[in-house]
């Protein structure tokens, strides 16, 4: 037995684990030493982790309580990995509240943020954390806590966030989700649904380039960890595209033989004189980032470092957080 072993209090409970993340992450909370069980709907892909890993498992569909009940006893938190969010994100959430026990996802759904927010009474009335967007949040938003404290009174921000890698099929249906929410910004402190997506142009160390405006989250969890009244969200894809205009890569990796370009999250905060600030991070391309940084977190809750009711990552670790995080740079500009 390692220290970490030693030092680590709680047991931890991964729904969805045998998809291509979840796989990823059971390995990476292994390696880390944390006392875990798996669970999920299919049993012969669960069956064939927990003996690979040889660990408790569990196969319950999502709206399962007694499954819910019987695999959380004993637990101190539950990490869902089960994508899209909008079909598991409200009933474990749910269950974490009534079964007393700290709950993470790795969703980029905004709606599934909102969610977690709506029930932050019920979580702080239960004495557990809800941290929902310990994914590519674990990074965009420490950094919107760092680059926010760069100014006097920050007073709106903007992220382009140039992610470089493909997408699982469990992502895809994410992101029909996170289109259908429409095109959201915070104006005044209030979200607010607008009908033209504007562009805009960022440097992320490359000469300017164009980015779309696409709701990842910071509208809801970034405002949690910050306050700043205005905020707005940009998104594009790394990478050259093919002859026909295609961008080629596999399952959440870069296409084999290229060099992989770098995911980079810019965020540029303008404080209440005018003065504006950037500070930027880049990381390694692919899901890697999601898996170690979600790990990281989970085991902060684990050794009974957390905050209760709803929380976004940046409001309950703080800017420090990005220091623990593997093969990350910060810089500022
Ligand atoms: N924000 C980030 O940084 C980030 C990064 C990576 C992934 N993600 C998100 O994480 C989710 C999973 O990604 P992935 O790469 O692991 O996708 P994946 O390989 O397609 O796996 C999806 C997993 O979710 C399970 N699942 C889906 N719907 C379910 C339901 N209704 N009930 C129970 N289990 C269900 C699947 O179970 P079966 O195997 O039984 O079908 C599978 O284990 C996606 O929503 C993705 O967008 C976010």
């Amino acid at each position: 037995m390692n220290n970490l072993q030693n030092t680590l209090q709680g047991k931890l409970l991964i729904y969805g684990a045998t998809g291509y993340t979840g796989t990823l992450i059971v390995h990476e909370a292994a390696r880390r030493g944390l006392d875990f069980e798996i669970a999920g709907r299919s049993e012969d892909k669960l069956s064939a982790l927990a003996a690979e890993l040889n660990v408790p498992y569990h196969v319950f569909a999502v709206d399962d309580i007694e499954g819910w009940k019987k695999s959380l006893m004993g637990k101190t938190a539950l990490l869902n990995i089960a994508g899209p969010f909008s079909e598991t994100a409200g009933q474990a959430m749910d269950v974490a509240i009534q079964f007393k026990v700290h709950y993470f996802d790795i969703t980029a759904e905004v709606d599934i943020y909102r969610l977690a927010e709506s029930k932050d009474a019920a979580a702080k009335a239960a004495g557990i954390m809800l941290l929902s967007g310990a994914g590519l949040f674990a990074t965009y938003d420490p950094l919107v806590v760092h680059t926010a404290k760069r100014v006097k009174n920050p007073v709106a921000m903007k992220a382009a966030f140039k992610y470089s890698g493909g997408f699982t099929p469990g992502s895809v249906a994410s992101a029909s989700n996170i289109i259908n929410a429409g095109l959201l910004v915070r104006k005044n402190g209030k979200i607010e649904k607008i009908t033209e997506a504007p562009s805009a142009a960022f440097d992320l160390g490359d000469g300017p380039e164009d980015f779309s405006l696409m709701p990842l989250g910071g509208v809801v969890l970034s405002f949690k960890s910050t306050g700043i009244p205005d905020i707005e969200e940009y998104f594009k894809m790394a990478g050259t595209p093919d002859a026909d205009g295609t961008l080629n890569f596999e399952e959440g990796h870069s296409t084999a033989g290229q060099v992989p370009e770098r995911s980079k999250i810019l965020i540029e905060v303008t404080g209440e004189d005018g003065t504006v600030v950037r500070s930027m991070v880049d990381t390694t391309d692919g899901y890697m980032p999601t898996v170690t940084s979600a790990v990281e977190l989970v085991q902060r809750a684990l050794n009974g470092s957390y905050e209760t009711g709803f929380q976004s990552p940046g409001s309950a670790y703080g800017a420090e957080l990005l220091t623990s995080l593997s093969d990350v740079n910060i810089t500022d500009f």
